[in-house]
């Protein structure tokens, strides 16, 4: 008997018949047949590899944004499921894989109950492994004064400066200008064919939002979010996006976009602190930049202007991007030969 089938006996054995909610007989049989398969393989893997990342990935495919992902069963019967699953997993494995798996199995209990004592992870361990990018947000939600001004705070400084000199400003996007920009936030599927392109950039109002969807117009819906903080470095006035030179600013293009990156993570990270959510956005139609012009008092090269780069949008995430949470079992960390030159 495989291990899916013996617990689902066993669930067959302490829930018979169970037709209330929660701990439905029929929820917990469909938890296992959808789960229990790559949790073992997780499980496997680590052990083979004598990693970790694999439960985390498995974890963070369970709790993704933070939240359990099912209502329809208890904590308390999830981990008795987990727990069962351990011990059939563990059954013929020697004393030393016994262990390992134990301490694998370790990262699930304290990310589920939020335990957090010397040995669990820390705040940002659980918040790399459970976070998601999300497509929609509430909108009837907002981010109030106290949040936005902490998530600026974590925006303005504290993070890569390049030694003050800051060639990226962050700026939340007035309204107006969201609304200026909306119809242009958007990409096109892979069957877009080129007259819906045309007529799309000539007049994205033509259809309406879901006629374009059907035509291959794929929108970012997460430009609906209540606070979107827009990520602007110079650009050359004649279009070329050319790089600038360190007489013209201090610090590289390249290390400027290293540096606005790190930004970003530092303010997706207060932003999840305070329980919101958030999305990057940087495919868009150029044409969404004409459509408003950036000013500023502070002294620029003479044919530069600030112009937003990418766009990190905020609010309370209602569902997660669809590639989010798709089990990513490729490693990237030392794969590469490096071979001295002779
Ligand atoms: C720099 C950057 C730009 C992105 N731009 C977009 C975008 O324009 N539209 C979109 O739907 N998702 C965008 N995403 C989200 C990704 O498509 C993907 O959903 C997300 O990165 C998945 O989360 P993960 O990277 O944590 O696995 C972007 C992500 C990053 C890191």
């Amino acid at each position: 008997m495989t291990i899916l089938e013996s617990l689902k006996e066993k669930v067959l054995e302490k829930f018979p018949n169970q037709t209330l909610y929660p701990n439905k007989t029929k929820d917990l049989l469909s938890y296992c047949d959808k789960n229990v398969e790559l949790m073992l393989e997780a499980y496997e893997q680590d052990l083979a590899e004598g990693s970790d990342r694999h439960t985390k990935m498995m974890i963070s495919q369970h709790y993704y944004g933070n939240r359990r992902q099912t209502k329809n069963i208890d904590l308390e019967v999830e981990l008795w499921l987990q727990t069962e699953l351990v011990f059939m997993l563990s059954e013929n494995k020697n004393k030393v894989e016994k262990a390992f798996i134990a301490t694998l199995f370790d990262k699930w209990k304290d990310v589920f109950k939020g335990e957090t004592h010397e040995t669990s992870q820390s705040f940002l361990e659980n918040l790399t492994m459970n976070r998601a990018s999300f497509s929609f947000f509430d909108e009837d939600f907002k981010v109030d004064a106290v949040k936005t001004e902490k998530i600026l705070a974590a925006a303005n400084g504290i993070t890569p400066s390049l030694g003050n000199n800051f060639h990226y400003r962050v700026d939340v996007l007035p309204q107006e200008t969201k609304d200026a920009m909306a119809p242009f936030m958007h990409s096109f599927y892979p069957d877009a064919t080129d007259e819906t392109k045309k007529l799309f950039e000539e007049n994205p109002h033509a259809h309406t939002k879901a006629e374009w969807t059907k035509l291959g117009v794929c929108h970012n819906h997460q430009f609906d979010a209540p606070l979107v903080l827009a990520y602007s470095i110079p650009v050359p006035d004649d279009g070329s996006y050319a790089h600038w030179t360190t007489e013209q600013f201090e610090t590289s293009k390249d290390a400027t976009f290293v540096a606005l990156g790190l930004n970003m993570w530092n303010t997706i990270c207060a932003a999840e602190e305070m329980g919101l959510n958030s999305c990057c956005l940087k495919a868009y139609n150029k044409k969404a930049l004409t459509t408003f012009k950036t000013k500023t008092s502070a002294e620029m090269p003479e044919g530069w202007s600030w112009e937003p780069f990418i766009f990190l949008c905020i609010g309370k995430g209602l569902e997660a991007k669809g590639d989010h949470r798709k089990y990513k079992p490729r490693g990237i960390v030392n794969t590469l030969d490096f071979e001295v030159a002779a």
